[in-house]
C-alpha cells in the first residue's frame, strides 16, 4: 500500500534493536483517514475469503481492524490483554509470549463472540515474531472456528513471524513489508 509506505518513509523513526516507531499515525496518535484506506485495502484483499468476523488484539490493532470491519460490513472483536471486571467466565484464553517485551501475557475473548463455523480474519498492527497472531489463531481454533486469513499493517519481514504463520497454512497479507531497519533506514521488501 503506497500511501502507508510513504507515511512510514516520512514519519517512521527507526529505533535501536530493529524497532520502528510510528506513534504519529498508528501506535499512539491515529490517522483516521489512513486507517480507512487500510480498511479498504484489507476489504479488497479478503473480500472473497468468506470472512464472517474480524478479530484483533488490543490496543493498536483496533483502529485498522474496525475500519476493515466497517468496509466489509462485519462485526469486529478484540482480544483483551487484561481480564475485565465484567468478563470473568466463559472465556477463551491463550498465553502469548513476546520476544520484544520478554514477557508472557494472556489474551482472552468471551465465548459469546466466536462461534463454531465463523471464518475469522485476524488483523494486527505489527507482525514481528508472530506470537500475537498465533495466539489469536489458537483462540479461533478453541472456538471451533476457522482462520480465513491474517492481515497485517506493518510486517517486519526480517523477523520470523511470516514464516511461522505460512508454515501453519495461514494466508498472510501485509500492507507494508519491511526488509530491513539497518543503519537507521527503512528498506521495503
Ligand atoms: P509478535 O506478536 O509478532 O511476536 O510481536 P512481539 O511480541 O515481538 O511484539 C510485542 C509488541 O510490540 C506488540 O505490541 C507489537 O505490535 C509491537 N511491536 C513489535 N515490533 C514493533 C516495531 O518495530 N514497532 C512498533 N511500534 N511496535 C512493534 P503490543 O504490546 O501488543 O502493543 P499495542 O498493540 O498495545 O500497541
Ligand atoms: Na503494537
Ligand atoms: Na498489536
Amino acid at each position: 500500500m503506497e500511501l502507508l509506505k510513504e507515511k512510514i518513509r516520512q514519519e517512521g523513526i527507526v529505533l535501536a534493536g530493529g524497532v520502528l516507531k510510528v506513534d504519529t499515525f498508528l501506535n499512539h496518535q491515529v490517522d483516521a483517514g489512513l486507517m480507512m484506506e487500510m480498511g479498504q485495502a484489507f476489504a479488497e484483499l479478503f473480500g472473497e475469503a468468506g470472512v464472517t468476523k474480524i478479530m484483533t488484539v488490543e490496543s493498536s490493532g483496533i483502529a485498522p481492524a474496525v475500519m476493515a470491519a466497517y468496509r466489509m460490513g462485519l462485526p469486529m472483536v478484540f482480544a483483551r490483554k487484561r481480564k475485565s471486571l465484567t468478563m470473568q467466565t466463559d472465556l477463551y484464553t491463550e498465553k502469548v509470549y513476546s520476544y520484544t517485551k520478554q514477557e508472557e501475557s494472556e489474551v482472552t475473548v468471551s465465548k459469546k463472540f466466536l462461534e463454531q463455523g465463523d471464518r475469522v480474519l485476524i488483523i494486527d498492527d505489527f507482525l514481528a515474531n508472530g506470537e500475537a497472531a498465533l495466539g489469536m489463531a489458537r483462540i479461533v481454533q478453541q472456538a471451533g472456528a476457522e482462520v480465513a486469513g491474517i492481515g497485517i499493517v506493518i510486517e517486519k519481514s526480517f523477523q520470523a513471524g511470516r514464516g511461522k504463520l505460512i508454515e501453519q497454512g495461514y494466508r498472510v497479507e501485509s500492507l507494508a513489508r519491511i526488509a530491513s531497519l539497518d543503519d537507521g533506514k527503512v528498506t521495503f521488501v
